[in-house]
């Protein structure tokens, strides 16, 4: 017996190790990595998540050892032996309950996936501490979990209702302004509802995916013979097994699914092989025998070198400069020279990572149906349509041979919106006919997946006598990475947000995108929007103490309103009054900080909703009433922990006037209903005025049943950036606005409040709202403070790989968040909506930089502001 057993219940012996899970004795085999593995792997059982393993720091599979909340991926099993598990499987149903219902009510979760982790901490303390647990020890608690979603607020809301006992009032259904409970709430708090990866189909191989060791070489030979004669291993797959076309790209055919013999490596993230094996763990030890030569090629990683040179850094392309945008207005030389106050600064951004808490996974299934191929892919990506056009075009098969289903994701944030491993997994399910899955490790996902874009930024800014703006100047340069992923579009958004939400009459911008092989750089929430106006706020408040008035009312002064001309040209609607209500909103807050001897930063923010700049988009949505009652709601947005599907479920009820549980939705591409990917914080708005349309259709048919009631909405009338001879640009349709108040203890020298007004047009679900502003906040947070993805300057590979080096604040370091809703309808959008999935975070860098110039008198132009503490 290798282990003395404390349960005397099960044998440890040979290659097995026993131990009792849930109650129930079982073995498992020895050759786990730790007890994660075994209890995922082996078990099947699939409530502890796996955010981040061996590493121990993200929270998510934390079970019970013995009565502890532990982390299972740091157990060995010889550790575990007769040990008592419990995972949140073998929890009483009436505990069950009293933490689901209270997590939907409060509004607890969003993507879920951190969620399962933290109930089982919560027990823990809950067990130990009753109604006497203190939400400050929970915040301690948390330290060991992160959530990337919710800002914690109300995740503490929820375990407080359960240590305190009390039955929280769940709503089910409801039309809009309801605070409706999540769409899967339940059985996303207790991890039942799976993500890809906790899908199990009967013959399903595991691919593991060779990264290349160096971001810029010449790849000279692949050698896979010693790999495939590793245990279990079913094949080897390269670039020469492609069937089809290698280079993928939403915008830009220019990322390589793998990168063949012959070819050039352009950044750490590129994939030279996939190993496909009979479990997860043969395929990764498999994947330390594919040899690869190479000729290793100086990276370019500094992308002022990179626009100058003719050294081209990204191979198949012929230019290292990736786009550029201009546009100017009126004449700002001569109106610097009869400005009173004049500035100029350089502002710089770093690069961060969405650290989403679920790893991308992607499960291929094929099919043979009526002698014709097909492949069902199941994906977590935001935009399905893009997946299913790149999957086929990859296997050089018709589009409709290829379905894509949207498993709501674990958290995405603009991380994923390109493909990753979806390629990989359908390449080698289709080659060998079998269902294949592809998880990444979190160090591959930081690899792989693009960034928030480090963008150095010079303003060059005027106003008169009294505060008012006269003149901008703008200069910035980001660096977009190796492929082009979305970067030119953000950039393109970072000059057109450029001036904030103020009017400035003479404005000149230029927006340089560049190519280097540092860690590729697209979409993430906000999108260039964080960057310019943590440039911006910094302006204004320096133009503030010049003048000698105070941060609200040179906001106040330049605000935008309705008929005014915004940036790029374009005439501000009604939809801009929300504007200078929520600086009006803030004023009693921002008047009483000051009053009480606080150090205040205040911020003001815009961001537009939907892609604009003269892109056609259009979201389609079906409602088909069912024979057998039930009422299928079809939409093309991807549900990412922002509540996309409850909005459509909260839609249909208010037009249809039925209970929200006979409504299912569903994302799939057996239908044309999508136009892109889910991003641009477009999502509530045009997902919520196609259900609306579909639902209208329904009714005028007499809600005929067994038949596809389409509904649409379209905003194809946007302007290009910059075009010549547009008296009105449009350059987005609709905009959000918020301000936010970040207060500093003078004392403490801690942030101790954010007071956050937000202005989303028509408020469909508060709690939903509330908290994409509290997680947003916490995001923006980190940014300004302590969050950072630096690259080597000599290899260009990422140098942050673990998720605790990535600055994201833990729970006990989030202050106070005071969120306010307003509405202020959007013309023409509808119900008024604006959307609010980005706009939290987007004032909330330039509050803090000058809560902190308050607090000890220094400006700050570097992003991010603070360091990390050691003990973080
Ligand atoms: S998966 Fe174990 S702590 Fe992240
Ligand atoms: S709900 Fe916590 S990571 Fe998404």
């Amino acid at each position: 017996m290798a282990n003395d057993l404390k349960t005397g219940l099960v044998p440890t012996l040979g290659d097995r190790v026993g131990f009792s899970v849930n109650g129930t004795p079982v073995t498992v085999r020895r050759d786990h990595p730790h007890l994660l593995a075994a209890l995922r792997e082996e078990l099947d059982i699939t409530s502890p998540k796996d955010g981040c393993s061996p590493s121990g720091q993200c929270g998510c599979c934390t079970v019970l050892v013995d009565g502890k909340a532990i982390v299972s991926c740091q157990q060995s099993l010889d550790k575990v032996a007769g040990s008592e598990i419990t995972t949140l499987e073998g929890v009483s149903d009436v505990e069950r309950d009293a933490f689901a219902n209270a997590f939907a009510a409060c509004g607890g979760l969003q993507c879920g996936f951190c969620i399962p982790g933290i109930v089982v901490r919560a027990k823990a303390q809950i067990d130990k501490k009753g109604a006497g647990l203190k939400r400050e020890d929970m915040a301690r608690h948390l330290g060991a979990h992160l959530c990337r979603c919710t800002g914690y607020v109300k995740i503490l809301d929820a375990i407080e209702t359960v240590a305190k006992g009390q039955t929280p009032q769940i709503v089910s259904t409801g039309g809009l302004g309801v605070r409706v409970a999540k769409y899967e709430a339940h059985a996303l708090t207790l991890g039942d509802r799976g993500y890809i990866d906790d899908i199990r189909i009967p013959g399903m191989l595991h691919a593991a995916l060779v990264f290349t060791k160096h971001a810029r070489a010449e790849v000279l030979q692949i050698d896979s013979s010693k790999a495939v004669l590793q245990p279990g291993v079913s094949a080897v797959f390269t670039a020469a097994d492609v069937p089809g076309e290698l280079l993928m790209g939403i915008i830009y055919k220019d990322w390589p699914a793998l990168i063949p013999v012959g070819g050039f490596t352009s950044y750490a993230g590129d994939v030279l092989a996939i190993v496909v094996a009979d479990s997860r763990l043969n395929a990764r030890n498999a994947v330390e025998h594919v040899e690869v030569e190479y000729k290793v090629l100086k990276p370019i990683t500094d992308p002022r070198e990179a626009i100058k040179s003719d050294d081209i850094a990204v191979w198949k392309t012929d230019t290292n400069v990736l786009s550029k945008s201009v546009y100017q207005r009126g004449d700002v030389e001569t109106a610097f020279k009869s400005s009173d106050h004049q500035i100029i600064e350089t502002f710089s951004t770093q690069r961060i990572e969405h650290a989403f808490l679920e790893p991308e996974s992607t499960l291929a299934v094929p099919s043979l149906e009526n002698d014709a191929r097909k492949l069902h892919v199941y994906s977590g990506g935001q935009g399905v349509w893009d997946d299913r056009n790149d999957i086929a075009r990859l296997l050089n098969v018709a589009n409709d041979q290829v379905t894509v289903t949207l498993v709501t994701n674990g958290g995405a944030f603009g991380g994923k919106e390109d493909m990753s491993n979806q390629a990989h997994a359908s390449l080698a399910a289709w080659l060998l006919d079998k269902p294949v899955k592809c998880t990444l490790s979190r160090e591959e996902s930081f690899l792989m997946h693009a960034k928030r874009h480090p963008i150095e930024m010079t303003y060059e800014a005027a106003c008169d006598s009294s505060g008012k703006l006269t003149a901008l100047r703008v200069r910035a340069l980001g660096d977009s990475g190796a492929y082009a992923s979305v970067g030119m579009k953000v950039l393109e958004r970072m000059a057109g947000h450029a001036s904030g939400p103020y009017q400035v009459p003479n404005i000149d911008v230029e927006a340089i995108a560049a190519r280097t092989n540092n860690p590729i750089c697209g979409a993430f929430r906000g999108f260039g929007a964080n960057q310019a106006q943590f440039a911006m706020e910094g302006v204004l408040d320096r133009l503030a103490e010049k003048v000698g008035i105070s941060s609200w009312e040179i906001r106040s002064i330049n605000v935008i309103k309705p008929g005014m001309v915004w940036g790029p040209g374009q005439i501000m609607d009604d939809g801009c009054l929300g504007a200078e209500l929520c600086l009006n909103e803030i004023k009693p807050a921002y008047d009483a900080a000051i009053a009480a001897g606080k150090a205040v930063g205040l911020g003001l923010g815009l961001k537009n909703s939907g892609l604009g700049n003269g892109f056609k988009e259009i979201s389609k949505a079906v409602v088909r009433f069912k024979a057998n009652g039930r009422i299928e709601i079809r939409h093309g947005w991807t549900e990412m922990g922002q509540g996309i599907n409850t909005v459509a479920a909260q839609v249909a009820v208010e037009e249809l006037e039925v209970d929200a549980s006979f409504i299912d939705v569903i994302v799939d591409t057996t239908r044309e209903l999508g136009f892109g990917q889910t991003t641009g914080s477009r999502g509530t708005l045009m997902g919520a005025g196609a259900v609306k349309h579909a639902c209208q259709v329904a009714i005028a048919s007499g809600r005929e049943v067994e038949v596809d009631h389409i509904g649409e909405y379209r905003v194809d009338w946007t302007n290009k950036l910059g075009e010549p001879g547009v008296v009105n640009p449009i350059i987005h349709s609709t905009f959000s606005y918020a301000s936010q108040m970040v207060v500093i203890d003078r004392e403490t020298q801690k942030i101790e409040k954010v007071v956050a007004i937000h202005d989303v047009g028509r408020v469909v679900n508060p709690t939903l709202c509330e908290g994409q502003v509290e997680g947003s906040v916490h995001m923006g947070l980190g940014y300004a403070l302590t969050e950072n993805f630096p690259s080597d300057p000599q290899t260009a590979f990422p140098t942050n790989m673990t998720l605790r080096s990535l600055g994201i604040l833990r729970a006990k370091d989030v202050p106070k968040i005071e969120v306010k809703l307003i509405e202020s309808p959007q013309p023409n959008a509808p119900y008024g909506i604006k959307g609010v999935g980005e706009i939290g975070l987007v004032p909330t860098a330039g509050a803090v930089a000058a809560a902190l110039h308050d607090l000890d008198g220094n400006w700050r132009n570097a992003l991010p502001m603070r360091q990390m503490k050691d003990e973080d």
